[in-house]
C-alpha cells in the first residue's frame, strides 16, 4: 500500500448535470476525502493489532474461552479506544459526506432540476410509474445515512436523491471508482470481453441502477443493444435519465418498478445485471428478483451480479466482524443477512442448473492518476475474493476488488 495522497476533487469527471461546487465546498470534499482515506489506512490497521493484542486475550481470561461469533467480537471491540477513535471518525465521514453532498445540490436545487426537466421531456426513454411505492427497506431507512434515501424529494419531482448521491461518492471512493464513479461497470465491462468474447447481447436490463453510473459503460460497450435501466427510486431516475441524456446516451432507457414486481414478460432479456443492488433489499426480494430474473431471461442468457460475497466457511472471525460492521453502524441493514446467505443456493432454488453457476472477481478499472491503492481498501471481503480470483484467473491478477456471481440460463 502506498502512502500517496488521493486525487482532488477537482478530479471528478463533470457533466452537463453536475452541480456548482464553490472553492469552501471542494476543500470540505478533499478534508472527507483525506479523512476517510487516513483512518482506513493508518487507524484501521491497529483496530485489526488491537483486537488481536489485547480485546481478544483480554476476553480469553475473563470468559475461560475464545471469542465464537462476530457479535462478540463487536461487543469486545466496543470498549477498546482505538476501535472507538477508528468507528466513530469512519460513521462520520459518511454522515459528512451525505450532508456535504445534499448541502451542494439543495443550494442550486432548482436549477438542477429545471434542467433536469428540460433534459428530461418530452423524451420517452424516462418512464416514471407513481403507482411504484418505494420498499420499506427504502422507506424507512437512511441508507449508509442518506437523508431520505434514495427517493425522497425537498420539492416535487426535484432531482435531489440522485444529485447529491453523487455528488458525495467521492469522499467515499476517493477516485478508486475512476473519475465518473463508474468503475464497476467499466470492470464488468472487460471482464465480459475477456471471459465471454461472443457474447453479443440484444436486450440487457439493468436493475438497481441507481443514477446510472454503472450502466453506461455497458450501454458504450454494446452501442447495438436495447438497454433498460430499473430503479424504484424516481428523484434518482429524474436524474439519472438527465444525466445521461446531458452526455449523449440517447439509447438507454430508464423505468422505475421495483424489484419485487418487474412488468416484464418471460425471456425478454439476454442480459440481466445487478451491481451492489442485493445488499440493500431484503431475503423476500432476493428470492422473488432471482425467480423472476430466471423467467426474464431468454434461453441462453447470463444474469451476472456484482455484489458482497457470502461468508465462507474459512472466513476469518476479524474478517466477518469488519465486513458485519456496516450493518450495525453504516445504515445498512442488509448487509449481514446477505453475507451469511448462501446466493448458489439461491440461484439454484429460482430455477438456475447447478452446473451454469459460477463466480470469480475482476479488477477495478481506472484510469491513470486515479487511486487505485484505495479500491483494494474499499472491500473487506479478502479471503473469499482471494479464492474467487484464484479460481476464475488463475492467481494472475493483482489488483483485485470486485466479486461477482453469475449464471447462464
Ligand atoms: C447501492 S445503489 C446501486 C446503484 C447502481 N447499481 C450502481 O452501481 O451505482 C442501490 C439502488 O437500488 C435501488 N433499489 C433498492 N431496492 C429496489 C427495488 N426493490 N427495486 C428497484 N430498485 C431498488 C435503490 O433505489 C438504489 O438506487
Amino acid at each position: 500500500m502506498s502512502s500517496v495522497l488521493p486525487p482532488t476533487y477537482d478530479r471528478v469527471g463533470r457533466h452537463g448535470l453536475s452541480p456548482d461546487v464553490t472553492h469552501d465546498e471542494t476543500a470540505r470534499f478533499n478534508f472527507l476525502t483525506n479523512l476517510n482515506v487516513h483512518i482506513g489506512q493508518k487507524i484501521f490497521p491497529g483496530t485489526k493489532l488491537a483486537f488481536e493484542s489485547r480485546v481478544a486475550p483480554a476476553f480469553d481470561k475473563a470468559h475461560g474461552r475464545a471469542l465464537r461469533d462476530q457479535c462478540e467480537v463487536r461487543d469486545a471491540m466496543k470498549c477498546d479506544p482505538l476501535y472507538q477513535f477508528w468507528a466513530a471518525t469512519r460513521r462520520s465521514t459518511m454522515e459528512m459526506r451525505q450532508q456535504s453532498g445534499r448541502h451542494v445540490v439543495l443550494r442550486q436545487l432548482g436549477k438542477m432540476s429545471a434542467k433536469a426537466a428540460a433534459l428530461n421531456a418530452g423524451k420517452n426513454t424516462l418512464v416514471l410509474d407513481p403507482r411504484v411505492t418505494p420498499p420499506d427497506y427504502l422507506a424507512q431507512v437512511d441508507n449508509h445515512w442518506m437523508p431520505g434515501s434514495y427517493y425522497s424529494e425537498a420539492t416535487p419531482g426535484d432531482v435531489l436523491s440522485g444529485a447529491a448521491y453523487e455528488a458525495g461518492l467521492f469522499v467515499t471512493t476517493a477516485g478508486s471508482m475512476s473519475a465518473r464513479g463508474d468503475g464497476a461497470g467499466r470492470a464488468l465491462v472487460r471482464y465480459l470481453a475477456e471471459k465471454f468474447p461472443d457474447f453479443k447481447p440484444r436486450r440487457i436490463l439493468d436493475l438497481g441502477a441507481g443514477v446510472g453510473v454503472n450502466t453506461l459503460p455497458i450501454v458504450q460497450a454494446f452501442p447495438d443493444a436495447e438497454v433498460v435501466a430499473v430503479d424504484a427510486a424516481a428523484p434518482t431516475l429524474r436524474y439519472a435519465h438527465a444525466r445521461s441524456q446531458a452526455m449523449g446516451y440517447g439509447n438507454v432507457q430508464f423505468i422505475q418498478a421495483s424489484a419485487d414486481d418487474l412488468p416484464f414478460p418471460a425471456n425478454s432479456f439476454d442480459w440481466i445485471q445487478t451491481t451492489m443492488f442485493w445488499h440493500e433489499t431484503s431475503v423476500a426480494t432476493v428470492r422473488a428478483g432471482l425467480k423472476k430474473i430466471h423467467e426474464m431471461l431468454r434461453p441462453g442468457g447470463l444474469t451476472l451480479h456484482i455484489e458482497q460475497p457470502n461468508f465462507a466457511a474459512d472466513t476469518p472471525l476479524w474478517d466477518r466482524f469488519t465486513r458485519d460492521w456496516d450493518a450495525w453502524f453504516n445504515n445498512e441493514p442488509f448487509w449481514r443477512k446477505l453475507h451469511m446467505m448462501n446466493v448458489f443456493d439461491e440461484m439454484a432454488a429460482a430455477g438456475f442448473g447447478r452446473d451454469r453457476l459460477f463466480d470469480g472477481a475482476t479488477e477495478a478499472d481506472i484510469e491513470p492518476g486515479m487511486y487505485q491503492d484505495w479500491a483494494s481498501t474499499l472491500s473487506r471481503h479478502k479471503p473469499e475474493l482471494k479464492r474467487a480470483d484464484d479460481a476464475a484467473n488463475d492467481g494472475a491478477r493483482k489488483g483485485e476488488f470486485w466479486y461477482l456471481f453469475g449464471a447462464w440460463k
